[in-house]
Order: C-alpha cells, then structure tokens, then sequence
C-alpha cells in the first residue's frame, strides 16, 4: 500500500479535508505535519457537519489513527475541546495520538501575535491570530514548550519562564493579564497535560510501523504551497512549510516513505490575508464567486478574496511538491459563466510576459494576469458522477487544466457532499468498491 502526501496546491482552503475523508476511510494512519489550528475543515457526514481544526478528519472512521505529528504547532486549549466536541457527539477519540515532541502555543504567543500584526498596522500580513508565528519562532529559537513538557511541572515551570523572559518588552500592554501569570499558566498546562497524556505518544514510531507493514497512511497537509514560508509570497505566508517535503520532517519519515502526492486546487482560486494574488477578481464577479463557493474562513470567518484560477501558480505548486496527481474541487461554482478565463502568463511592470512563477517579490506584485479564454457551461454539474456526465466543455477545462499544469487530474469535487465527486480515469484502487 502506498502513502500518499495530500497537499494544497493554491493559497488554502481547497477542499484537503474532503479528499484526505475519501481516502481516510482505508488508511491505517491519518497524520497532520505542520501548521496548528489556523487551519480549519468542513466535513459533510449525511446530515451532519463536522468542523475540524487539529484533528485529522480521519478521526470519524473507528479503524484509522490519527496522528498530530511533530511538525505542528498545537492548542492544548483548541485541542481538549475539539477532542470534547467529538466525544459529545459520540465520536471515538482513542485512536488519536499526540506526538510529544510536537510545540506548544502558549497564551504569550497568541498576545504577540495580535500585538505584531498591531504594530504592522497597514502592512499585517492579516494572519489568524492563533499564536502560529510566535509559537514556530520560539520553536527556531530553542524556547519552546513541547508536549511532553506537560508531563513534568518543574521542567514546564522552567522553561516557562525562559521562554517569556526575552518578550518581557513586547508583553508589557498585557502584563496584567491573568493568563501570563507563571503559576496559573503553568497550573492550566498542567491540566492540558493531564487531559492529553493518555494521547501523548512516540508517533514517529507509530508511522514506521504503520509502513513497514505495508498499510496505507495519509499525510495531511494544512495551508498551501503559496502559503509556504520558503517558497510562497513571503512575508505573506504562514510559518511553516505547507508543501510535500514537510510531510518527511513534520512526521519523522523519510523520502523514501513518500509513493505519492496529490495536489488540491479548487476550479477557481481564493486568497485569506493579505499578499500578491494576481488574479483577483475584486468585482461583481468575485462576489458572486464568493457567495456561490461560501467563501468564508472556517476559521475566522473572514471572506476570502477570489479570482480566476492561476496556472503559473499551478504549474509551480506541482513542481514544488512534486506532485504526482491533481485533485480539482468545486468545478460546480464555476458554472454559469459564458466564458472562463486561466491565467496563462504574468506581464510584468516593464512589459515583459513571464510564464513561469517569479522568484522576486516586487515583480510578483506587480505581474498583471495574462488570460486565454475557454468556453465555460451552464448546465447543472452536482449530479454528475462519471466523466460521460459531465458537459463537455467543463471536461475541456480540465484538461486544459491537466495539460498546462503538466500533472494528471484524479478526482473533481462538484459539491460539498461525500459522494459528490467524479473520478477522471482510473478510480482510485486505494478505495473500497
Ligand atoms: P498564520 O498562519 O495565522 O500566521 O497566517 C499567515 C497567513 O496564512 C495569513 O494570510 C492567513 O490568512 C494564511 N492562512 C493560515 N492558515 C490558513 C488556512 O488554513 N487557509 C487559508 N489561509 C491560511
């Protein structure tokens, strides 16, 4: 059985829970790499909505394990209650495991986030205020606070207090915040740690077993390539690294371990936060994208910017991740349009036409979207199930899409349900029948 890498392939919120919930249901092992809980997924169970934001969706199938890897960043306080959420709606919640080398976001780091976008005032990158970029900084800086720190109050209280010494300055407007409190933070922790031990686990381990007996794991992947810190629109990205190679470092498995990875892009493209994002349609357009697609942060709420999708970005994604298989979500929002636009090139602010995605940050965001027009379709897709289904010149856009971003599509999304997808050749033999 392979393992299959499950990566976004835009700038987030492409629908990775949906494709990481098709294939979950006959993995052993569902494990996240990076991020924390600025991520967020909607999973639509029959009549039930199930939101996630640290948990690997896989948590709803009983046989599969789901692992928080050592990479991501993690919420004890997001954490319990995602895991109480669960149990109340009767949900399993024993086959999750924590790995223990994984960071802690403590109160300080959610403070200074909200204190460094502050500062930034116009210039915020715009991120979700969950502490990820300070926690991942003290994480560079030797100062962090991993989970199985909650196991021992001498060495929490310690480093604790390490940590907070050099932030003394920037946390001085919340200085009197009953959450900074050494004893009542360590206390608080402690609780965390108590809830979470029975979950704490060597989780590098769990995943070399899990593939040396040849069964299938799924890496879940948060954010997107766009989003990466390494090799997105920096400094408007997240902290981590969002793309395939992550999944080795973020989980403790090498290289080899990888069979495939499957990129997700949705039919159009959509942006959170601030940052370059050529093809943005800031228009009538863009809201009706925007209200047809619900394009609103799971986790924060805030509507996300649209616009035509970006087959440079595309192309440079798959190349970045080494992609071996496309996954296109929400084709059906596309819908109704005499004419959809790609776009094919960038020109840049001294005329010249790009086809490849620039390395430098000022001709990015200057880089004027060069568009081919393609036929769109007007009949209702979220009915079909088979490639003979679908109209003939949404199947023209797929291809299009496969051709020029050189990767093979697996799969279409045309609707937010379980079953609402149409597999372009072969279906996937890592599915029951
Ligand atoms: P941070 O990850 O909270 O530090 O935010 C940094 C940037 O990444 C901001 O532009 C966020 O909007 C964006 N971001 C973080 N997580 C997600 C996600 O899950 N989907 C889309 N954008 C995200």
């Amino acid at each position: 059985m392979p393992s299959i890498v499950i990566v976004g392939a835009q700038w987030g919120d492409e629908g990775k829970g949906k494709v990481v919930d098709l294939l979950a249901e006959n993995a052993s092992v569902v494990a996240r790499f990076q991020g924390g809980n600025n991520a967020g997924h909607t999973i639509v169970r029959g009549d039930e909505v199930f939101k996630f934001h640290l948990i690997p969706s896989g948590i709803l199938y009983p046989g599969t394990t789901c692992v928080i890897g050592n990479g991501v960043v993690v919420d004890p306080t997001v954490l319990t209650a995602e895991i109480d959420g669960l149990r109340d709606r009767g949900v399993d919640v024993s086959n999750l495991r924590v790995s223990a080398n994984a960071h802690l976001i403590m109160p300080y780091h959610l403070m200074l986030d909200h204190a460094h976008e502050a500062k930034l005032g116009k210039l915020e990158i715009g991120t979700t205020k969950r502490g990820i970029g300070p926690c991942y900084a003290d994480k560079a800086s030797r100062l962090g606070i991993r989970v199985q720190d909650l196991l021992d109050e001498k060495i929490l209280k310690q480093k604790i207090m390490a940590a907070m010494e050099p932030k003394r300055l920037m946390l001085r407007p919340f200085e009197r915040d009953p959450a900074l409190d050494l004893h009542a933070m360590t206390e608080q922790y402690m609780l965390h740690g108590n809830r979470l031990e029975r979950h704490i686990a060597d989780t590098a381990s769990l995943l070399h077993r899990a593939l040396d007996d040849e069964e299938l794991v799924i890496f879940e992947g948060a954010q997107a390539a766009l989003l990466d810190i390494d090799h997105g629109t920096y400094p408007f990205v997240t902290s981590s690294n969002p793309v395939a190679g992550a999944a080795c470092v973020g989980s403790g498995v090498g290289p080899r371990d990888i069979t495939e990875v499957w990129g997700v892009a949705k039919a159009y493209a959509t942006r959170v936060g601030a940052g370059p994002f050529p093809t943005e349609l800031d228009d009538e357009l863009g809201e009706d994208i925007r209200q047809r697609g619900g394009e609103f942060g799971t986790t924060t709420g805030r509507p996300r910017r649209t616009g035509w999708l970006d087959i440079i970005a595309l192309r440079y994604a798959a190349r970045i991740n080494g992609m071996t298989a496309l996954a296109i979500t929400k084709l059906d929002v596309l819908g109704g349009h005499d004419t959809i636009r790609v776009c094919t090139g960038y020109q840049t602010s001294d005329g010249a036409e790009l086809d490849t995605f620039p390395y430098h940050q000022t001709v990015l965001h200057h880089a004027k979207p060069i568009y081919t027009d393609l036929p769109g379709w007007h009949e209702d897709i979220t009915g079909c199930r088979t490639v003979d289904e679908l109209p003939e010149n949404a199947l023209g856009y797929l291809r299009f899409i496969e051709e020029h971003a050189g990767v093979p599509i697996s799969l279409v999304g045309v609707g937010p349900a379980r079953d609402q997808i149409v597999w372009l050749g072969e279906r996937s033999p890592l599915l029951a029948a």
